[in-house]
């Protein structure tokens, strides 16, 4: 089995969009997009790893979120069209939405629409409503789909958060539904990865301003009843991190950098991972990495150990 994992893509595409729709919170992104974001999350570089996914042999992508920068509804068909290019087809592709997928309030609707069918769970895995935990409490997640001996379980971290900040939380009813999901029996013996947008685990997921609020509740479910791998976005670099896991097991936990960035910093150039799994295991990863003058991927660097900077207090957006 061959799983790819791609991240934070913020396509941009602000063809037909009506500026009144870029009200409130979304003039800090309007800003933010004009000084330096468009310059430097190239739609070119997803194109080439469409391509290159298609050639891969890869059979599953992932990708944990930020499609979008705004979550806009033209950013969304946008970000869509390119997705569909994927040969493998919504089945075969999983997406969950970050923090910038729900930008403002009308952002998580916009996903589902427009996205529903890349984060649709298997028959047998949806939740009822006793498994409701609140009014609020956003009932589709997670997710679940079996490929093989691959069980993807995707998570949603992402909510409209106050200007300037970018957080994410899962919910106590949503971590409840994880505990169910990592112990249900169906999933014994598969390869369990969860994917989720926020980094889970080290400083970053401490910080107060761009981290993971329930981090701790998340690292105890983890505790309790383990998984192989968790892969998630949002930091737009690469990072290795674990959490413990039952018996002492170490669960990886993997960060990738965006797959559009390219600009001044060589380690965050445009990537996604592979990783190789049979007889139950993963066997080995690798990244691939865009050379933007021969418009192509290519085989990049190892991933660095485990990144010990401390949590960064820069801009939200
Ligand atoms: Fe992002
Ligand atoms: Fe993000």
């Amino acid at each position: 089995m061959r799983l790819a994992h791609c991240s934070d893509l913020h396509l941009l595409s602000h063809d037909g969009a009506r500026w009144l729709d870029l009200a409130n919170k979304r003039w800090i992104g309007v800003m933010n997009l004009l000084s330096s974001r468009s310059r430097h999350y190239h739609v070119a570089a997803f194109e080439a790893m469409v391509e290159d996914l298609n050639a891969q042999g890869i059979e599953h992508v992932l990708c944990t979120g930020d499609v979008t920068n705004l979550a806009l509804r033209q950013e969304f068909e946008f970000a869509r069209r390119k997705f569909d290019k994927l040969a493998l087809g919504p089945l075969d592709v999983t997406v969950i939405p970050g923090n910038h997928d729900a930008y403002v309030a009308q952002g998580v609707p916009l996903f589902s629409e427009t996205f529903g069918d890349y984060a649709t769970p298997d028959a047998g895995w949806a939740w009822e409503e006793d498994h409701r935990h609140s009014a609020d409490d956003i009932l589709h997640w997670p997710i679940v789909r079996v490929r093989g001996e691959l069980a993807i379980i995707g998570l949603s971290t992402s909510r409209a958060t106050p200007w300037f900040t970018a957080y994410g939380s899962l919910g106590h009813g949503q971590l409840k539904r994880l505990r169910h999901v990592l112990l249900d029996e169906r999933l014994s013996g598969k390869i369990r990865v969860i994917a989720i947008h926020h980094p889970p685990a080290g400083n970053r997921a401490r910080s107060k301003i761009r981290g993971l609020r329930d981090h701790l509740a998340f690292a105890h479910v983890i505790a309790e009843a383990g998984a192989d791998l968790i892969v998630h976005g949002h930091e737009h670099v690469d990072l290795v991190e674990t959490l413990a896991g039952p018996e002492g097991v170490h669960v990886p936990v993997r960060g990738v950098a965006s797959g559009t960035y390219f600009h001044n910093k060589p380690d965050r150039t445009a990537r996604y991972r592979i990783y190789d799994m049979a007889g139950g295991q993963i066997t080995g990863d690798h990244v691939r990495v865009w050379d933007p003058e021969n418009r192509r991927f290519a085989p990049g660097e190892p991933t660095r150990p485990v990144d010990a900077a401390p949590a960064r207090q820069q801009s939200a957006i």
